[in-house]
């Protein structure tokens, strides 16, 4: 196929973009809460920091060099602040998220080595697994709401990555306990915002029932796992997990709450993370073609295997560019506990900081026709965006820990599913990004009916 043919320039896929004229201020403020990416001013997309007209909001960045310090070089002077640490310590209890300083730094010396690309490539089978099994079940059922469906796929995913030897559990009720739990996580993580810590006593405390459940069956996993030859799979290497510089290793308690905190924080941000690349590749022709010819070489028909996945080349830019246009979290906050100067301004100690990520990956200054899809803006012989204009996983020393996960999964599902299935969209149904307990989703869903090819 000539590439001019199946290169198709001018793809603009649905979603909110600044309109010629701002909202009136009470209408944008109110837009803003329920509908942030319909609320936020034309100067989010166009200028390097805004100031909203009303004293003490936050003030919105969008300056990569100011963006770098905050994230990066000056990034003991921004940390996420007390309300993150309230809203996520009921689920990482002591772990890497809430942790900050030295309890911070050792725990992620001593995990990242786990979760570097080669080990995630070796997941693979895992995915794929997942993959064709949802297939299947796609098939026959014919008609799915495909944001819905990736939920249970990346839940599984996660399940037999990071519980790998959970025998103790039965499959259905720990994706029901999971599913549960992490409900409840979104569902109470607003009222942290308002309501007193007495207030969520017995919900989101470890005593609810759920997230003692998983509590006790992540510790007889962890217990059953150490007493058990070595399998080689994540679980070994989280279970020798150690701080490289002084040697110190991970407690049974501090590993159970990471291994719970990675099925929460991974959970809802791959699913819809998966969801978008598949609808884009469904309405796409020549992105589908393209793709499919990529699986095709690659892969011939047979399984997707670890080393396949370096050679989804494509299939990674449709990933990376529909993180960008769609990226999970839309907005990235910050509080400043130090007053300092980034980027050339001056930021006073307790202004909060918001990274705007949707707005910054739409931003007029930093990319050419930004509201466009064209996964070659990601190919290997293109000039890389900058870090800090493109951040779907974050940037700096906190950077999403499972971004190699999350690639390596998306990059082998969107392959497996685009080779295996034609995807046909609901003609009636629109499709529009609306955040939601801070994700990016689709309103409604994505139904769509599936058939086997
Ligand atoms: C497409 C899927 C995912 C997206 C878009 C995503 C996004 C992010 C972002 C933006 C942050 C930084 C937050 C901030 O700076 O305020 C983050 C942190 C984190 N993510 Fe992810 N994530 C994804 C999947 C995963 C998975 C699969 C795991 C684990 C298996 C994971 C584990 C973590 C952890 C542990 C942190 C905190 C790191 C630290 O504070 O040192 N994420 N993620």
């Amino acid at each position: 196929m000539p590439d001019a043919e199946i290169q198709d320039r001018g793809f603009i896929p649905p979603a909110p973009s600044p309109g010629e004229r701002d909202l009136p201020p009470l209408r944008a403020l109110l837009t803003s809460i329920s509908r942030p990416l319909e609320g936020w001013p034309r100067a989010i997309y166009e200028q390097r920091v805004w100031r909203p007209p009303v004293p003490g909001l936050p003030v919105f960045i969008m300056d990569p060099d100011a963006l770098g310090a905050i994230f990066g070089e000056k990034a003991a002077a921004f940390p996420q602040g007390a309300l993150w640490r309230r809203m996520m310590r009921p689920v990482w209890g002591d772990g890497l998220v809430t942790s900050e300083g030295a309890a911070w730094r050792w725990q992620r010396r001593a995990t990242a080595p786990a979760f570097r690309p080669a080990h995630m490539h070796a997941l693979a089978p895992v995915m794929v697994r997942a993959g064709e099994a949802a297939l299947e079940r796609w098939t026959r059922q014919g008609r799915i709401d495909l944001a819905q469906e990736c939920g249970r796929i990346t839940l599984d995913v996660l399940l037999d990555a990071v519980l790998s030897g959970g025998e103790d559990f039965d499959r259905e009720e720990l994706r029901g306990l999971a599913e549960r739990f992490v409900a409840q996580v979104l569902k109470t993580r607003l009222s942290y915002f308002f309501a007193p810590d007495a207030f969520h006593e017995g919900r989101m405390s470890p005593e609810a029932p759920e997230g003692a459940r998983l509590r006790a069956g992540v510790d007889a996993m962890i217990r059953r796992r150490r007493a058990e030859p070595p399998r080689g799979d994540l679980v070994d290497l989280l279970l020798g997990a150690r701080d490289p510089e002084t040697g110190r290793e991970m407690g049974d308690d501090i590993l159970r709450d990471n291994l719970l905190g990675f099925i929460v924080a991974g959970h809802e941000t791959t699913a819809t993370a998966l969801c978008w690349p598949v609808w884009l590749a469904s309405i796409h022709e020549p992105t589908r073609r393209r793709l499919r010819a990529e699986v095709e070489a690659v892969a011939g028909d047979g399984a997707i295997r670890p080393e396949h996945v370096e050679r989804l080349v494509f299939a990674r830019q449709v990933v990376s560019e529909s993180l960008r246009l769609y990226p999970v979290n839309h907005l990235l906050t910050r509080v400043c506990v130090e007053t300092t100067e980034v980027g050339g301004m001056r930021v006073k100690a307790g202004e909060r900081i918001l990274a705007p990520v949707y707005a910054l990956h739409r931003h007029r200054l930093w990319w050419r026709e930004p509201d466009r899809f064209d996964p070659d803006r990601f190919a290997p012989d293109a000039e890389p965006p900058d870090r800090h204009v493109y951040m779907p996983f974050g940037a700096g020393p906190r950077i999403c820990l499972g971004a190699a996960f999350a690639m390596t999964e998306l990059t082998v599902l969107l392959a497996t599913f685009v080779r295996g299935a034609d995807f046909t969209p609901d003609p009636g149904h629109r499709v529009w990004p609306v955040a939601e307990n801070s994700v990016v989703r689709p309103e409604g869903g994505l139904p769509m009916t599936v058939v086997r090819r």
